[in-house]
């Protein structure tokens, strides 16, 4: 087999408990440890004290075993020295310092949910009523994580980190900008950006439809405007619907649904982009602080002492 899904992710904060409060209003329910679950994923999200909000780990799923030792094979060739502890290794990305666990891991089984049915010019397909997405009450709990965005001063450096050693593959790529990384069927489970200091820019968090994700920022809005980053929108590379929000912390969470799939890689081509594209296909236009968070210059006069 070969890597196949994205387990969970560490963030450090100052602000432990506001971030958990944040995270618990955003849909995932809080569990022992610092750790946070999403309805089909399981434990995805933990987090743990740090002096500045950064990223600690990804921890990614391999098939089996012969996967971690091609993995510490092609690390070793990068010069990186991994720890292989039976099923998981253990390795530090050089740049963010982040750790990235890859450990064997079963298949993450998603129960298949009917799309819910949309009119159309010449189709009432819902027959006589009203949309099912204003007749929810429920509370929006994400379904998985999907992926995690990290901001690195060598961006190629860290791609090839996270291609040439751990195995990812590259589904799209913005020049000298982005690149596109997956370790499952979605278009992107790593994305790896250019920025001025290591940080982490966002993690994102998978829901049913784009109801959910109005329903749910809507609700995050209510009484805190300032958690409000960017959205409601559709990007371009990996087709998905998109808000961001913003944690106590500084860290971006990412609502998104209808992401592209990669079910077949050889009718995949990746694709080089640039412009407005390589951003968002419509939506408001992204405020400079989504690009750079405000917090850049904070963090970087803190970078020399990662916690
Ligand atoms: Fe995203």
């Amino acid at each position: 087999m070969a890597l196949h899904r994205l387990n969970s992710v560490t963030i450090g904060v100052p602000q432990v408990a506001e971030t958990a409060r944040y995270y618990t209003d955003f849909g995932l329910t809080p569990d022992s440890d610092g750790w946070f679950t999403t309805v089909d994923g399981g434990r995805q999200l933990r987090v743990v004290p740090s002096p500045a909000r950064r990223l600690v780990e990804i921890n990614i799923g391999a098939g089996d075993r012969d996967d971690i030792a091609r993995i510490d094979r092609r690390l070793a060739r990068l010069g990186v020295t991994a720890e292989v502890d039976g099923d998981r290794l253990t390795a530090v990305e050089p740049l963010s310092e982040a750790r990235v666990v890859v450990e064997v891991t079963g298949p993450l089984h998603q129960p298949a949910l009917p799309a819910p049915p949309y009119n159309a010019p010449g189709t009432a397909a819902r027959g006589t009523g009203r949309a099912p997405g204003i007749l929810r009450e429920h509370p929006v709990t994400p379904r998985k994580l999907g992926h995690v965005v990290i901001g690195s001063i060598d961006q190629e450096a860290t791609q090839r980190f996270f291609t040439d050693g751990i195995g990812l593959k590259i589904s799209d790529v913005v020049p000298g900008m982005a690149a596109f990384l997956r370790c499952s069927t979605d278009h992107h489970n790593v994305l790896v950006t250019q920025a001025p200091v290591n940080f982490l820019h966002h993690t994102s968090w998978q829901v049913d439809d784009v109801d959910e994700i109005g329903r749910g920022a809507t609700r995050m809005l209510d009484g805190h405007p300032e958690r409000h980053v960017w959205g409601l929108g559709r990007h371009h590379i990996g087709s998905n619907f998109f808000w961001y929000l913003k944690d106590p912390a500084g860290n971006f969470s990412e609502y998104y649904s209808d992401l592209d799939c990669i079910v077949d890689d050889a009718l995949w081509t990746p694709e080089v982009w640039d412009g407005a594209k390589s951003l968002y296909s419509w939506g408001p236009p992204p405020p400079p602080s989504f690009i750079e968070p405000e917090d850049l210059a904070a963090l970087m006069t803190g970078a020399h002492h990662p916690a």
